[in-house]
């Protein structure tokens, strides 16, 4: 008789519950915890004056009333901007967060924290030892899987702290993804859904890896991926995403 494994999957809310409330900001990420998110993902650049902060692209033009790269902006100047207008007037003010101001607000909870680094196109020197001082100062260092498509920057955490975990992100379609993971120790492979398949996720699960996929937004998609025992499932929408493994699971 085949073994009937139990359902382990977690659901990481993608930028927060990105699909309802603006993109990395406090309210998706509030809402993410609301919607009862086993994690949160979001994105981190360098200002120009050193401040980690969390933001999807390079600039704010797309997520803020403002302009710019944020490489090119102080702290203070992206603190005067609104990230929530873009989405909707009813998150009018919504600040940038630093790092250490999403600490302070999530530190106590029991979840995930999936750091992204965004280290291409622009290059932030140094970026890797900065968070690792951020999270030693929260105690956090247990708490969070570190991702990024920059394999280098996760070499390069690996070297300050041995035991980090790290999410190898890919985007395109390897044929075998877990080759791209040398150099270093990780923990997962965090794949686009798009070339996430059952076999692959056994492979990994035999050579001791986790897979954490994004991002699924699709019902039909949520339950395949669920079925298919991923270990995350990177979301735009955690409430539906809890909802369809909670079917699964009665
Ligand atoms: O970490 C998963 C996912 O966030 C990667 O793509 O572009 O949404 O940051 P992106
Ligand atoms: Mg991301």
């Amino acid at each position: 008789m085949k073994e009937v494994k139990p359902i382990t999957t977690q659901i990481i809310a993608h930028r927060g519950a990105s699909g309802v409330a603006p993109e990395n900001t406090l309210a998706a990420f509030r809402r993410a915890v609301q919607e009862g998110a086993d994690g949160i993902e979001f994105d981190v650049h360098l200002t120009k004056d050193g401040e980690i902060v969390i933001c999807h692209d390079e600039t704010v033009d797309r997520t803020s009333n403002g302009m710019g790269y944020i490489y090119q902006l102080t702290l203070e100047e992206l603190k005067r901007l609104d990230f929530g207008s873009w989405f909707s007037p009813e998150y009018e003010g919504e600040k940038i967060l630093t790092l250490g101001e999403f600490f302070e607000q999530f530190a106590e909870y029991d979840f995930l924290i999936n750091i992204e680094i965004k280290n291409s196109p622009i290059f932030y020197d140094g970026i890797e030892q900065k968070i690792w001082e951020q999270l030693q100062i929260y105690g956090l260092q247990e708490k969070v899987l570190v991702s990024s498509f920059y394999h280098r920057s996760l070499q390069i955490l690996s070297q300050i702290a041995p035991s980090i975990s790290l999410g190898v992100l890919c985007g395109c379609g390897p044929l075998e993804p877990w080759s791209m993971i040398s150099g270093f120790q990780a923990r997962s492979l965090n794949p686009n859904r798009f070339f996430v398949d059952r076999e692959l996720i056994e492979q990994c699960h035999q050579m001791g890896y986790q897979v954490f996929t994004w991002t699924v937004n699709n019902k039909a998609e949520i339950k395949q991926m669920i079925e298919w025992q991923v270990d995350g499932i990177i979301t735009n929408y955690p409430a539906l995403a809890r909802s369809i493994r909670d079917e699964l699971i009665n």
